[in-house]
């Protein structure tokens, strides 16, 4: 079975690590590799700070908290994303409220954002689906104008720019996810990004139980979502082959669009003119001019030994959420649909340009299947 995704982990990997361990690097309270890998992450988004968590969940959610984000507040999230985007508000005692997507990236769909603000709204969530940046210069302008706090959700969107400007550099947040499947990995991890010096601080107390002078008296209700030395010293690795992963990924997708190019009823993803985007996952979506429902496609792929997998569950159809006091979706149609009809390709940055054209061909050849 080729698998939708499959961690590249080295050698070197492997050596960081050791060493890690070999220097007491165990927890995440002491040692070098953490900071060494805040600092790095930090450079590469071209922002002040990088505090490093223990996943893009914890992110998430210690941002919004970082925020002063709570009870009786909403924030607008993407209505096609993960859930931990939506439960970083929930977990704050906030409401998510979801924005329907738009149809050609994907994203939030930024027309609907101003209708749905509300006195009670605080914050944006923008998510940047499958590696596609939302367009965050017009996101900002709305926020902006409208005072309200941005975060970004970047689980998928490591290395991704607008306009030249890297995703997560844009908000007063922006949250990564190093689980196995993302664009580097520490097994499990994340981080929040930066500028605003007082935030970082915040951030760093929240992580660690909000620990202070006398050690053992907490002002603040933190969390222990601290990251372990040996997985940031992993994280320092990939950090260094980044470059690399997101040039392989872009070519994938290149070769991708290239073998499904003609294709009725096919529709690939798409890059804007001012997005670079990184393909986090080569994501396509099945109209009714393809001849072939969706399900019967995976199901086809699959008797090839082709592992997919569906888009999203949209946030306003999410049993766990219809349970939050106060959650009250508005219709998103395009959400639903992507939903339905959306579906990921093998995408490890290892494949070759042999198995992509086996597996374009395989799924050319599931349509003419009788
Ligand atoms: C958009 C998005 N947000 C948040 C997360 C959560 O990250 P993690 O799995 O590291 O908790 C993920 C993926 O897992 C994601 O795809």
């Amino acid at each position: 079975m080729i698998p939708v995704f499959e961690p590249v982990v080295g050698e070197e990997e492997v050596q960081a690590v050791v060493a890690a361990l070999r220097r007491g690097e165990v927890s995440g309270s002491f040692g070098t590799a953490i900071p060494e890998f805040e600092e790095g992450f930090a450079r590469f988004c071209g922002v002040r700070h990088a505090v490093a968590v223990s996943s893009g969940t914890a992110a998430l959610h210690i941002a919004v908290a970082a925020a002063g984000i709570g009870a009786g507040d909403e924030v607008l999230v993407s209505a096609s994303t993960n859930i931990a985007t939506a439960l970083a508000a929930v977990h704050n005692g906030a409401v998510p409220v979801p924005v329907d997507s738009e149809a050609e990236t994907w994203n939030l769909d930024l027309d609907l954002l101003e209708g749905l603000i509300t006195p009670r709204t605080r914050a944006i969530i923008p998510v940047h689906l499958y590696g596609h940046p939302v367009d965050m210069d017009r996101l900002m302008e709305i926020a902006g104008r409208r005072r309200l706090a941005v975060i970004e959700d970047c689980a998928e969107s490591h290395g991704a720019t607008c306009r030249g400007r890297m995703t997560g550099s844009f908000g007063r947040m922006g949250c990564f996810s190093f689980y196995a499947n993302k664009v580097i990995t520490t097994g499990e991890g994340g981080m929040v990004v930066t500028d605003d010096d007082a935030l970082a601080e915040r951030l760093r107390l929240l992580r660690n139980l909000a620990f202070t002078k006398p050690r053992f008296r907490h002002e603040l209700a933190g969390y222990n979502f601290r990251m372990t030395g040996y997985q940031a010293a992993m994280g320092a690795v990939q950090l260094r082959r980044i470059g690399q992963v997101v040039a392989a990924k872009r070519q994938l997708a290149h070769t991708y669009n290239a073998c499904l190019e003609g294709i009725p009823g096919l529709r690939r993803p798409f890059e804007a003119p001012w997005a670079r985007s990184v393909y986090w996952m080569y994501a396509v979506v099945v109209e009714p001019e393809f001849g072939l429902g969706r399900d019967e496609l995976m199901r086809r792929l699959g008797a090839d030994g082709i592992e997919t997998r569906t888009f999203f569950c949209p946030m306003n159809q999410q049993p766990c959420l219809a349970r939050v006091p106060g959650f009250r979706p508005s219709a998103c149609p395009v959400a639903d649909r992507l939903w339905e009809t959306g579906l990921y390709l093998p995408s490890s940055h290892t494949l070759s340009a042999e198995e992509v054209r086996w597996i374009a061909d395989r799924v050319r050849a599931a349509r003419q299947a009788p």
